[in-house]
């Protein structure tokens, strides 16, 4: 089937083709939810080394909670949207008390922390404890309305809601880390905006939006 020759396609492709990122090497979910927060709005080059530093400068949540807040804005200069370092650590300060500093293994908990939307949320639970949750992002939704070339805008939250369903039937069993982080690979590495990498994609055979010559086109996205 269409979904099975993706979900396979972009899972074997990614198993190869991985970038080495710091979070990759490390399953601690503080971790992986210290670089989504910095990866909503900066771009993986950039996050690197500000991930480094702030994982050595802050080592585990307790230590995030403790530390006075300048300290966190400092370690997050050049980073820019600096609501995000707030929030961060005001939820790290929420985890310590009610969770004893470790991240809860627990949709409604993480998703109820400061900072911490559906997109986020999704990230955390799969890459983290490879729950079965979707981690629909602007990149995730090109891929998925290119290759099923889905005509919906983006800009719709029912489309969101729907493209979380989609994305959450694609989870190949017990993959929901590597599946979701190929997501994001393939939408950052080939999948691109502008000029995609068609004749290098995985599953480009399969892609509805190539086979219709729209994949340039699409998504489709009102307002801006
Ligand atoms: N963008 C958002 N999350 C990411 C991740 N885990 N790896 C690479 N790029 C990302």
């Amino acid at each position: 089937t269409l979904k099975a020759a993706f979900s396979e396609g972009l899972l074997g492709w990614y198993k190869v083709a991985k970038r080495d990122l710091p979070w990759r090497r490390s399953r601690d979910p503080y971790h992986i939810w210290i670089s989504e927060i910095m990866l909503q709005q900066t771009r993986v080059d950039t996050v690197i080394p500000y991930f480094n530093r702030f994982v050595e400068r802050f080592p585990t949540v307790a230590d995030l909670a403790a530390a006075p807040e300048e300290d966190v804005l400092k370690a997050w200069e050049g980073l820019g949207y600096y609501s995000r370092a707030r929030n961060l650590q005001a939820a790290a300060r929420e985890v310590t008390e009610r969770y004893g500093g470790r991240v809860p293994d627990d949709k409604a908990a993480v998703s109820g922390l400061k900072g911490v939307g559906p997109y986020t949320s999704g990230a955390i639970m799969s890459i983290a404890f490879n729950r079965p949750e979707p981690a629909v992002d602007g990149n995730v939704m090109r891929v998925l309305s290119r290759y099923f070339c889905i005509d919906e805008d983006i800009a719709r939250p029912a489309t969101r809601i729907g493209m979380e369903g989609l994305a959450r039937k694609l989870i190949p069993e017990g993959e929901a880390a590597d599946f979701n982080q190929a997501l994001m690979e393939l939408g950052a590495m080939i999948c691109t905006p502008k000029s995609p990498s068609c004749l290098v994609c995985p599953v480009m055979e399969h892609c509805q939006g190539r086979q219709a010559g729209r994949e340039e086109e699409l998504p489709i996205k009102t307002k801006a």
